[in-house]
């Protein structure tokens, strides 16, 4: 709280996600867990989505003890009859969400002469067609209430190769389009769709690359700010677009990749 209370009321105006209801998968962990904080801290009720109940309960059991509203859905989002019933528990805690953020996401790589069958069946599956599935089943319901927020996560290998992007760079390449389609269908009635664009954040999801000390300062060396990304530096870009503020930004991407992207 700041002591004028013209610029916090001219703040929460923008950015306040009071009495919203949330959905993250991927929530658990990483990029998504941060968003979750971000959004429950923002005053949304949140609720997230993944596989392994530990780490689920470990991310919701933080924010309720700073006095947030949230709770967790165990589900697998690699099929479709798990998807739909992540989908309805997850509606089933605080009601339809107004905020949706894919951040589910799994990033297997064999070489493009060995990529199976079931990597791009799996990979297609939790990347591209979970997003497709929850858009489905809450975009048009947002479109009814006149209120929505879409935020897939994808991925600087949506716009290049990079260490094997095989399968994956193809799902997030997707995935933005997806975006766009999604933006398209449903911005008339107030529901925005964009996608974040990270580049390389030290997470779970690449223990192996950010394990190497000469690897991440090499690509540290390749952002503009000097350094990898942080799952935290999600949380601003996600309040932004998951608030009032972004109504007018829609089938976007935007990078936060401190400068990756642009050398
Ligand atoms: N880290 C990076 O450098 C980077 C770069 C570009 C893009 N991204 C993207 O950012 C997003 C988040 O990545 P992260 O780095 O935060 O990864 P992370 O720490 O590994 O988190 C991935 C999350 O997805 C969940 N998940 C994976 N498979 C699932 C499934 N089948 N069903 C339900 N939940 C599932 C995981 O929980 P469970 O395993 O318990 O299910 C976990 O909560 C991903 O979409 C990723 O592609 C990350």
């Amino acid at each position: 709280m700041t002591s004028n209370g013209t610029s916090y009321t001219y703040l929460s105006g923008l950015f306040s996600l009071d009495g919203r209801v949330a959905v993250v998968t991927g929530g658990s962990s990483g990029i998504g867990r941060a968003i979750a904080g971000a959004l429950a801290r923002a005053g949304a009720r949140v609720v997230i989505v993944a596989r392994r109940e530990p780490e689920l309960k470990a991310a919701v059991d933080e924010l309720t003890a700073e006095g947030r509203e949230a709770a967790w859905v165990v589900g697998d989002l690699a099929t479709r009859d798990g998807v739909r019933a992540a989908a309805e528990a997850a509606a089933a805690v605080f009601g339809e969400p107004d905020i949706l953020v894919n951040s589910a996401g799994i990033n297997l790589r064999p070489p493009m002469g060995e990529l199976g069958e079931d990597v791009w069946d799996t990979t297609m599956a939790v990347n591209l067609e979970a997003p497709y599935l929850l858009g489905l089943r809450f975009g048009p319901g947002m479109a009814e209430r006149g209120y929505g927020r879409i935020i897939h996560i994808t991925s600087q290998q949506a716009h290049r190769a990079f260490v094997q992007s095989g399968a994956y760079g193809v799902s997030k390449g997707a995935l933005e389009s997806l975006a766009r389609s999604q933006a398209e269908a449903w911005s008339p009635y107030g529901v925005t769709c964009n996608t974040l664009v990270p580049g390389f954040v030290m997470t779970p999801l690449n223990t192996r690359l950010s394990s190497d000390p000469e690897k991440v300062a090499a690509l540290a060396a390749r952002t503009m700010t000097g350094r990898n990304g942080l799952a935290e530096d999600f949380a601003g870009a996600a309040v932004f677009l998951a608030s009032p503020a972004s109504a007018y930004v829609t089938g976007h991407s935007l990078f936060v990749d401190g400068g990756f992207s642009v050398h």
